[in-house]
């Protein structure tokens, strides 16, 4: 069947990898990456797609209704993928603004252009999808709970029956209430209910996913483990924030782009689905795994770097512990993360050091001046 479907914030991080999964393995679709090109968007992620016939780039900003609309009409569009946002909790605390504007009003506008030209075709709603991309944090923060008398992690079992190490017992579910702390995470909230509304106002196909921490190839880095890779690398100090024990749950990057793949073509239209790796680990855990690896691949003795771990002032806010539980995924669409957390990390660490040149032209410059202001005084 053929398909033309607009992946918003296809240059950056998850966009670049939801982009390449899609041009490469649906030659009968068209895809239209658009993207404002933010700091955070970076054409450099997608070089090996770029001349791919079935691929466009238009870089247009998501809140401009106008260019939205006529490109959704003058294309044809029948499918939308939405993942462009302000993504970075630092800077949301910094400058709520910017992530209301984007995340809330560029979705209301992406949503509204989407309405206006699908409810003006003969067969309206048929055959139309719109697909909103959103994160765990929604849900709050989740308690480091644990079974009388045992300390965390200890080995629990989802509703999906699988065992895993946890730092708590309760999971974030599809049913939990919102209760988002930080603007990127109220932004995105909003973001979500506006998703909704359209389906249940207007009767708008949609489908939203909830995604943990994701990590991989082409992560922007003000993130944690790209940041701190290329920090390990330069010898420079690694800023953990308060004492390391927040726990996040982490899937490889590649894995989202396949069960983004799978609820697009098989979820059901008004659901909700949580993606995640049932993979929680400590940041101060992950950091320790982080320089032996680094020092190993470049030679050094493992462990030698760990002087570099320099405890700052926390986050405001810091939510403590996010934990998925995706078992309605795996149950209802049959998909699974493939890669162990071990294989992962090593693939992402081999990738940031053969890549140095991608991070140097991003590191030099302007956003080096952002991450020294964002460091000073903490
Ligand atoms: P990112 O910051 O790496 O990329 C965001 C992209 O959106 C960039 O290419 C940027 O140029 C583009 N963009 C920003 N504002 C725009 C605008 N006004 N108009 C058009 N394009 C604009 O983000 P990411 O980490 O790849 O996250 C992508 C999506 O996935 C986001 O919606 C985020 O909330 C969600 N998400 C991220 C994670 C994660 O761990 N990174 C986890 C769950 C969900
Ligand atoms: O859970 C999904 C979310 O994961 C996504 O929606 C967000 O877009 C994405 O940025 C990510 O949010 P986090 O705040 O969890 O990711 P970040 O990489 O910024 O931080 C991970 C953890 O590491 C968090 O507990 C804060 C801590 N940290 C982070 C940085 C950048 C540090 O200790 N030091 C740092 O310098």
């Amino acid at each position: 069947m053929k398909r033309t479907i607009i992946i918003t914030g296809g240059a950056g991080f998850i966009g670049s990898h939801v982009v390449r999964l899609f041009v490469n393995k649906y030659p009968e679709y068209r895809i239209i990456n658009v993207d404002k090109l933010t700091y955070a968007g970076n054409l450099a992620n997608l070089k090996d797609v770029e001349n791919k016939p079935n691929y466009t780039f238009v870089k247009a900003d998501i809140c401009d209704f106008d260019t939205i609309y006529a490109l959704m009409r003058n294309e044809n569009v029948d499918g939308v993928i939405h993942l462009a946002a302000e993504s970075h909790v630092d800077r949301s605390i910094k400058d709520p603004f910017t992530f209301a504007r984007t995340n809330v009003m560029g979705t209301l506008s992406m949503l509204q252009a989407a309405k206006l030209y699908w409810e003006s075709l003969p067969e309206k709603w048929d055959g139309k999808r719109f697909y909103h991309i959103s994160t765990d944090e929604v849900y709050g923060a989740l308690e480091m709970t644990r079974p009388e008398g045992i300390e965390p992690p200890f080995s629990t079992k989802a509703s999906s029956g699988k065992h895993h190490l946890a730092y708590g017992e309760l999971f974030f579910t599809e049913d939990l209430k919102y209760q988002p702390h930080s603007p990127y995470s109220a932004s995105k909230a909003s973001s979500d209910h506006f998703v909704r509304a359209f389906h249940d106002t207007y009767g708008m196909p949609t489908i939203v996913t909830n995604c943990s921490n994701n990590y991989g190839p082409y992560q922007f880095p003000e993130k944690l483990i790209p940041l701190f890779i290329n920090n390990i690398r330069h010898r420079k100090p690694l800023p953990v924030y308060g004492k390391g024990e927040n726990v996040r749950d982490w899937l490889y990057v590649e894995d989202h782009a396949r069960a983004i793949d799978t609820t697009f073509h098989n979820g059901k239209v008004a659901e909700t689905y949580n993606i995640g790796g049932f993979n929680e680990w400590r940041n101060i855990d992950i950091i320790k795994v982080l320089i032996n690896t680094v020092d190993r691949l470049l030679g050094r003795r493992e462990g030698e770097d760990m002087g570099l771990v320099t405890y700052v002032t926390d986050r405001a806010g810091h939510d403590l512990r996010y934990a998925i539980d995706s078992s309605k995924l795996q149950r209802e669409l049959g998909w699974e993360p493939s890669l162990q957390f071990e294989e992962g990390i090593e693939k992402t660490v081999r990738w940031y050091l053969d890549n140095q040149e991608w991070m140097d032209n991003i590191t030099s410059g302007e956003y080096e001046k952002y991450y020294d202001d964002m460091y000073k005084g903490r």
